[in-house]
Order: structure tokens, then C-alpha cells, then sequence
């Protein structure tokens, strides 16, 4: 019988800052590569059915042509639509380039069943922490005034609230209120998601829910005042949309993907 009711799984990653080539960004880290290829054959394990993958920013660390064109390869081994975004260690151009190169959206408006998945681009050339440019909070109005039908879920790397870090909440979105104030005018808008903070993260704002992930690479500490990592496994963000605009997200951790202390 068919399922009158269809549900629609979106998978989140984000951060898997890769190198120029394989291997840790800094002396005690796992491999990024090592590491996100074990969160995407999880995905594939656990979620073939996904109808899109989302890739919140911090693509890469050494932000250049061939690190991108790395990424998008293992990306591409997926097979669900992949769909990215900057964050604040990105070129943001040449990010762009080479994933649409490789047929890969970014910054996308994309409709999955009757709900509209918006990617803002947040990183600010030159700074760690994030800011909206007035054409994105515009542009993104216009995408929710197009799909009037629509229930909304908007995706960016810098997070739209402090999360309770005192390190992290000086680096964040520093026009979130201006997200905000457009998430809270429409009613149909049910979530933002982000990356940039390295950690699991699940507030209300409203009616809007706001959610972070974490790395597929390395963990930061929960509620530290100061730069720390976390010795968690490596996990991304699955989300269940349901047609009436409700849905269910929940984190999965990677086995075997935390770092191993110093000894
Ligand atoms: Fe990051």
C-alpha cells in the first residue's frame, strides 16, 4: 500500500576540515579523511534511503582546488544529492566552483516533498565569525515567499544563538538577530540548522527550532569557557520530515572515530 503520509530523511554533516592531503591538521588529531569516510559509509549503512545530505561548512582546512576536489569525490560516492555550504575556514568561491563542477549543489534552494531546504552562506572573508549579507536574509525571504505551500528549514555554518561556550559564543553569527527576526515572521519555519560548534546543540527559539552538529573530524567541549576538545566519537544529524511539518532529528555517533588521548 502506498505510504499517504511520506517522510523524507535529511542527513547533516559538517566540518570535516580536510587538509591540502590526507592526514591530522594538527599533531594529536585523527585523519579528517580517516575520519569523515567512516561517517559517510555509516550514512550509507544506515540511511540509503536519505533523499538529500547537507554539508554545513568548514569543508576544508587548507581551502584549495584540490582539497575541495578531494571532498567532493567522497562525495560523490553517496547516494543521495549532495548539497553544501561555506563556513569561515572556506573560499567561499572556489568552494562553490569545484562542488557545482562536480555536480554538487551550493548555497541551494531545494524542495523535498512539500518542504523548501534553504543554505545561506555565512562566512565573512577575513574573520572567523559569521555575518549575513543583507542579499542572503533577502534572498532568503524571497525563497519562502516563492514556496508558499512550503514548510521551511534553513541551513548555515556560524550558530544563530550563543550555545553556552564562552570561546565558541564570540566567534558566532554576529547579525543572528537579523536571521532570527526572519526566522520568528514566518510561521512555516520550523528549523535552522548550523555547524561551527563542533558539538551536539537542540534549543527552541519560538516556534523555530535550532540545532548544531558535530564534526565528523574532532570534537569541541560542551559549556568550556575556553578552547577544549571533547574525546566523543565523530557523528553527524539525521532529520525525519513529515509532511504536516513536523519532525524527528537526532545525532549519530561513529564508532571508533573519537581521538585517542595523548598518552
Ligand atoms: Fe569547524
Amino acid at each position: 500500500m502506498p505510504d499517504i503520509h511520506p517522510r523524507h530523511t535529511l542527513i547533516q554533516i559538517s566540518d570535516p576540515h580536510l587538509g591540502r592531503t590526507p592526514g591530522p591538521i594538527r599533531p594529536g588529531y585523527p585523519d579528517s579523511d580517516t575520519q569523515l569516510r567512516a561517517v559517510l559509509a555509516d550514512v550509507r549503512k544506515r540511511h540509503p534511503d536519505a533523499a538529500l545530505m547537507l554539508v554545513t561548512g568548514d569543508l576544508a582546512e587548507d581551502p584549495e582546488t584540490v582539497t575541495y576536489v578531494r571532498l567532493a569525490r567522497y562525495l560523490s560516492e553517496l547516494p543521495a544529492p549532495v548539497s553544501a555550504l561555506a563556513g569561515n575556514h572556506d573560499d567561499h568561491g572556489l568552494a562553490r566552483q569545484t562542488f557545482t563542477a562536480a555536480g554538487h549543489d551550493f548555497d541551494a534552494e531545494q524542495r523535498i516533498g512539500n518542504w523548501l531546504i534553504v543554505s545561506l552562506n555565512s562566512a565573512w572573508p577575513g574573520h572567523t565569525p559569521g555575518r549575513l549579507a543583507a542579499e542572503e536574509l533577502a534572498r532568503l525571504q524571497s525563497a519562502i515567499r516563492r514556496y508558499p505551500d512550503c514548510w521551511v528549514l534553513v541551513a548555515v555554518h556560524h550558530p544563530v544563538v550563543p550555545v553556552g561556550s564562552r570561546w565558541l559564543d564570540a566567534l558566532g553569527l554576529t547579525n543572528g538577530d537579523e536571521l532570527l527576526a526572519v526566522l520568528q515572521r514566518n510561521p512555516r519555519v520550523r528549523a535552522c540548522i548550523f555547524g561551527h560548534i563542533h558539538q551536539d546543540f537542540d534549543a527552541m527559539h519560538g516556534t523555530v527550532r535550532l540545532l548544531g552538529c558535530p564534526s565528523t573530524c574532532v570534537q569541541f567541549l560542551p559549556g568550556s569557557e575556553d578552547f577544549a576538545l571533547d574525546p566523543e566519537d565523530a557523528g553527524y544529524r539525521v532529520i525525519r520530515l513529515h509532511a504536516d511539518g513536523e519532525f524527528e532529528t537526532r545525532i549519530e555517533r561513529v564508532p571508533d572515530t573519537a581521538m585517542v588521548p595523548a598518552p
